[in-house]
């Protein structure tokens, strides 16, 4: 019963067999994943694993060695026209000096590469005034988006993504330097979109949230040591390969750490 070619077969984000190295730097090795539709995927790895490689590999922002990005069946020169990605950089990506408007921020999200010059039409104010009540931004508007504070920030951009309608979403360590409330109303914001079809690929450092709001997870470790659910990439087990520690260590024998501190 099931056709091929159906919209429903065909994966968000398709990543086969990517190789990136900058120079001698092998930061992704032969990395293949596969993403359905209306998913939220979590991507952890220790700092330097690749994931914001990652990123900017399926934005088209570094160019790979070998391998292939598909997205929804496009390559991402074709995703990106198409305002089927939607983008949110680390901080550290980000120049917040930029002479830019929250409002503006979201309104980018309305620009095809192609569209940088048409005029603004009501439907893109209305789609940015949605976006950014949604958000809960609709007070700062105007405000130059450096001004706003780190878990601001983050909203500042998903409402971009909210305004453009982009069908797949990538977040890169949205919950870093964010308070928790900011951070629940982050993953409110997803379980919506994503209840919508969309798809989203996060990146966190924060492990004790993830099966709380992902349907999945990869472990990366400039290889990908496991996709599965949350709870299969947290196994002890799986942090210490990708982590080469025993994170859950100090957790599970506080008293025993307690006292070799004390020895
Ligand atoms: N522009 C660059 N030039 C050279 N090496 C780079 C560049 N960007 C990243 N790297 C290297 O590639 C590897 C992967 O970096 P990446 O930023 O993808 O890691 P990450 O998992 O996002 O880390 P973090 O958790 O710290 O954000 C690291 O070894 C890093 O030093
Ligand atoms: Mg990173």
């Amino acid at each position: 019963m099931s056709n091929p070619d159906t919209p429903h077969q065909v994966p968000a984000l398709d990543v086969s067999g990517l190789t990136v190295r900058y120079g001698p730097v092998t930061a992704l090795d032969d990395v293949s994943m596969t993403i359905r539709p209306g998913r939220i995927c979590g991507l952890i790895g220790m700092n330097g694993s690749g994931k914001s490689t990652l990123f900017k590999s399926i934005m088209g922002l570094v160019r790979p060695t070998a391998g292939r990005v598909t997205i929804a069946g496009h390559d991402t020169a074709h995703a990106r026209s198409r305002g089927l990605l939607s983008y949110v950089p680390q901080a550290e990506d980000v120049d917040w000096q930029f002479p830019i408007s929250v409002r503006e921020v979201a309104m980018t999200g309305r620009y095809g590469r192609q569209n940088l010059f048409r005029r603004i039409t009501a439907r893109d104010n209305s789609a940015v005034d949605d976006a950014l009540a949604q958000v809960g931004l609709t007070e700062l508007a105007d405000r130059q988006i450096g001004r706003l504070s780190g878990g601001q920030r983050k909203r500042a951009f998903v409402a971009r993504g909210i305004a453009q309608g982009a069908e797949i979403l990538l977040l890169d360590e949205p919950f870093a330097g964010v308070d928790k409330r900011s951070e629940a109303t982050i993953i409110d914001l997803l379980t919506d979109l994503a209840a919508a079809g969309r798809t989203v690929l996060i990146s966190t450092h924060d492990l004790s949230t993830l099966p709380s709001f992902a349907d999945e997870a990869v472990l990366l470790m400039q290889r990908v040591l496991v996709h599965g659910t949350p709870e299969e990439a947290l196994r002890p087990e799986n942090l210490a390969l990708a982590f080469g520690v025993d994170v859950t260590e100090r957790r599970d024998h506080p008293t025993r750490t307690d006292a070799e501190v004390g020895r």
